[in-house]
């Protein structure tokens, strides 16, 4: 597999495609092409590419960072959000932006799922796609933008830098009825848990790092009152569940109110390993992420990444990636949307 990407860039570097290495061009493009072909098709690798925008939009990723940051100085949360839109936007059938298509037209929206529960700041991707739009017109896809802005945000929130690709056009259609399939439940089997992950080429290590994206942001009490009413999880810490109810005084949470805990009361706004030495604790908020702590398989990582942080973003980054490769729509598989919540008229 290593050998064949190796192939393949070098195939890439001495046809030129790649902006900046133009040194020979293909003797027979038809028989590059088809080899190329071959290639992708035997290593399931996909078109993706560093800087795929270098020349059809040469600011594309300066701009998105800058709107990231401008938009976390206003609202430091929109920086959480573009990591869990990787998240449910990827797991499900491929990095498309289906996630972030409203419902329109018959066609029903990602964010309508249960499992969208508690997803908030869309109406900023429109802020950046807007930013974009200015600059380069029909360009930059949504899918692209969902991926660099969680690369940015994970920055922003002292994460790792994470080497994105680029070149995924934007689903034509929404995939509500698999977001269920793919996304799982707050209080799924850790078994599960693993099998979806696994079912994207991402193994157990990856699963417990991604999972420390919970070190970050928020809890609604709906997830969170099913382990402290009628009776407390005994796996949960009960000091620490006595400060849950308080934040969940009502076993039956109004879903209207902004009821919530924290992931990580301690370092909240920071993508690091405190999650590991909280679930260590048991102070973990959500079913699963205690899971972690009580499956034989699971646990070593978890010990491992909270003895070490760097250790903790180096998985974490590479699982990231893999996730932000699942499957992209390519070329003429998918179109650049004009706005990111509607799929083009023509
Ligand atoms: C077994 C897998 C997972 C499950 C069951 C799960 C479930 C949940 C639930 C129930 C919430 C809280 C929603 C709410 O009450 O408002 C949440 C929040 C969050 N999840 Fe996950 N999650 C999983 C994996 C991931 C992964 C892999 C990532 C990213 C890499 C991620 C990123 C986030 C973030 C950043 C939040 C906080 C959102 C906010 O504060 O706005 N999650 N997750
Ligand atoms: C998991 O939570 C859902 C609500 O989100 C609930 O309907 C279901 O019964 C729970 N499953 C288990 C096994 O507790």
């Amino acid at each position: 597999m290593v050998r064949i990407l190796a192939e393949r860039s070098k195939l890439e570097a001495f046809s030129g495609k790649r902006p900046g290495i133009s040194i020979v061009r293909p003797r027979n493009p038809v028989l590059y092409k088809l080899l190329l072909l071959l290639l992708q098709l035997y290593s399931g690798e996909s078109d993706l590419q560093l800087n795929y925008y270098s020349e059809s939009c040469p600011r594309a990723e300066e701009i998105i960072k800058e709107q990231v940051t401008g938009l976390y100085h206003k609202h430091g949360n929109t920086a959480v959000s573009w990591i869990r839109n990787l998240f449910h936007d990827c797991i499900v059938k491929s990095c498309d932006a289906s996630l972030l298509l409203d419902t329109a037209n018959g066609m029903k929206s990602e964010k309508t799922s249960s499992r969208s529960f508690g997803m908030r700041n869309f109406k900023y991707i429109n802020t950046i796609k807007d930013a974009l739009e200015k600059e380069c017109p029909m360009e930059v896809s949504c899918a692209d933008i969902v991926a660099l802005s969680a690369r940015d945000g994970v920055i922003l929130l002292g994460g790792p830098h994470i080497e994105m690709k680029t070149g995924r056009k934007d689903s034509k259609e929404s995939h509500i009825a698999e977001v269920e399939d793919f996304i799982p439940n707050h209080n799924d089997s850790i078994s599960s848990v693993l099998s979806r992950f696994q079912s994207i080429g991402i193994d157990t290590e990856g699963t417990v790092a991604l999972l420390g994206a919970h070190s970050i942001g928020r809890v609604h009490c709906k997830n969170i009152v099913p382990r402290i009413y009628p009776t407390v999880d005994p796996t949960l810490d009960p000091a620490y569940a006595n400060y849950l109810k308080g934040r969940c005084p009502s076993p039956e949470p109004n879903p209207k109110a902004i009821e919530y805990a924290r992931n990580d009361r301690i370092t909240p706004m920071l993508l690091d390993n405190m999650y590991y030495k909280n679930i260590l604790s048991h102070k973990g908020l959500l079913l699963v992420d205690q899971q972690l702590v009580s499956d034989p398989d699971t646990y070593p990582f978890v010990e491992k990444m909270a003895a070490d942080n760097d250790y903790f973003h180096e998985q974490f980054s590479k699982a990231l990636l893999i996730l932000s490769e699942n499957n992209p729509l390519t070329e003429e598989q998918g179109e650049i949307r004009r706005d990111c919540r509607y799929v083009n008229r023509n």
